[in-house]
């Protein structure tokens, strides 16, 4: 019972992602619609007998090749994973032997920490202890869970007497607000603090909300600096809003989910990390690794204990890694990112992430020399920003997902739709990246003039 022919199931297996793997080295010129035949057996009902398992396999191929995936090197849209080749069969060894990270696991918990300090050492954080987790917004809630019981240590079992407020930047990712929903803060207290031109945190305007919400007696909970908004790779001046948070007293939260892996090549654009009481950077965005693999780190080890620290009748031992966690069962999703980084080295990684921020610079500069196009307010990171001149955009950026030589999604800012390809793939090539003005150009052409 429940036993497979293992030669044959590994033997396809391994042939079938080979394949995938050769084939992502090139972009593939249309996405394929889902066929009859396979809309059939995605709408068969429960299987009671199984079939042989190359078939299912083979099966499975099928589906994953009639889906998007952004692995492929013209998936330009959002700023996702890549599913890094070594990071794929790092899952698949941690999924076979499938440890339970809730407890201590032996070598496995040892490489989380040995994971986490690795991470720590490449974006310059001083990491003191974390988790990885199943992505930027849990690794968000966690964080803003922390930061509420910091502030008021009675809060795990009376809850909150009085209001309390959470600032941000107008462009912060939702996962703030979910969090202050799920803690039960509610959405208004999240303060949307207005942008720059640059759409950076306006530290003039947190100042003066701040000193307002003091006289108003609502208590200050954290400052989420966002270091490279998921919108246009901004990073908020963290340095000032430590400084400021560290005068009031008030929690410092950086979420770096998309941008802060850039702190291993532009360490200067996230002066003040080391301030923050806790940082967000997900793995599986531009460290190229599939998902998910967040990881939330924290510069004093016991912050984490006091918010989660629990007992219950079943589990071994005074404390285990569940005390410091949001989630309780957790794969050992580190072990994709100790892989990648041992067989690749810190380097490959920089260099891989200096390229893609020189992809979204080429095709801004492109961009401006061939004229017809108009260049937005883009960050310093690996997201551009422009709108074809002259024709609807949001319809564009349809039209391109319809055409699926590219994909890509945009943005709304300041009332208008601009296109925004977001470079997070080492398989894109700059031939890849300049292909999507050629594309946008053709089928603009075609389109009304506005
Ligand atoms: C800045 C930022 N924070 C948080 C998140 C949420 O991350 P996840 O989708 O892994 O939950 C994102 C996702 O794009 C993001 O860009």
């Amino acid at each position: 019972m429940l036993t497979i022919d293992r030669e044959r199931a590994l033997a396809r297996t391994y042939d079938r992602i080979l394949s995938a793997w050769q084939e992502f080295d090139t972009a593939r010129d249309h996405e394929p619609p889902i066929s009859t035949a396979l809309q059939e057996l995605l709408e068969e009902p429960l299987p009671e007998h199984g079939v042989d398992v190359t078939e299912a396999i083979d099966d499975a191929v099928l589906a994953l090749n009639s889906s998007l995936a952004q692995a492929r090197p013209r998936y330009l849209a959002y700023v996702g994973s890549s599913g890094l080749d070594i990071g794929a069969i790092g899952d698949l060894l941690a999924h076979s032997y499938d440890p339970n990270l809730a407890l201590h696991a032996g070598a496995a918990s040892r490489i989380e920490d040995q994971t986490l300090q690795w991470l720590g050492a490449f974006v310059g954080y001083p990491v003191a202890a974390g988790s990885f987790t199943s992505g930027g917004t849990i690794s968000n809630i966690t964080a803003l869970a922390a930061a509420r019981v910091a502030r008021f240590p009675d809060s795990r079992v009376h809850g909150l007497a009085g209001p309390v407020a959470i600032y941000c930047s107008a462009d912060a990712h939702y996962s703030i607000t979910r969090a202050a929903e799920l803690l039960g803060l509610g959405s208004s207290a999240v303060r949307a603090v207005p942008v720059d031109i640059n759409r950076r945190l306006d530290v003039g305007l947190l100042r003066s909300l701040l000193q307002e919400d003091g006289r108003r007696g609502v208590t200050p909970l954290a400052v989420v600096g966002t270091a490279g908004t998921t919108l246009t790779g901004a990073i908020d001046p963290l340095a000032d809003i430590a400084d400021l948070c560290a005068s009031h007293g008030v929690w410092f939260h950086v979420d770096g989910a998309y941008g802060l892996p850039a702190a291993s090549v532009r360490g200067d654009l996230f002066a003040g990390l080391s301030q923050a009481d806790s940082v967000t950077v997900d793995a599986h965005k531009w460290m190229f690794v599939p998902k998910a693999c967040g990881v939330l780190m924290v510069r004093d080890a016991q912050v984490l204990q006091s918010a989660f620290g629990h007992e219950t009748s079943y589990l071994p031992g005074a404390t285990n890694p569940v005390d410091s966690t949001l989630e309780y069962s957790r794969p050992l999703r580190a072990l994709k990112l100790w892989l990648a980084l041992r067989v690749h080295g810190a380097d490959d990684f920089r260099l891989t992430i200096s390229h893609t921020i020189d992809l979204a610079q080429q095709v801004a500069t492109q961009a401006r020399q061939r004229g017809g196009w108009t260049v937005g307010p883009m960050g310093e990171l690996s997201i551009a920003i422009l709108r074809r001149d002259g024709v609807d955009n949001a319809a564009l950026v349809r039209a391109l997902q319809e055409d699926g030589r590219v994909f890509v999604s945009h943005a709304r800012i300041a009332e208008e739709t601009w296109i925004r390809p977001c470079f997070t793939n080492p398989r894109t090539t700059a031939s890849d990246a300049l292909s999507l003005l050629d594309v946008a150009e053709e089928i603009a052409a075609g389109m009304p003039r506005v």
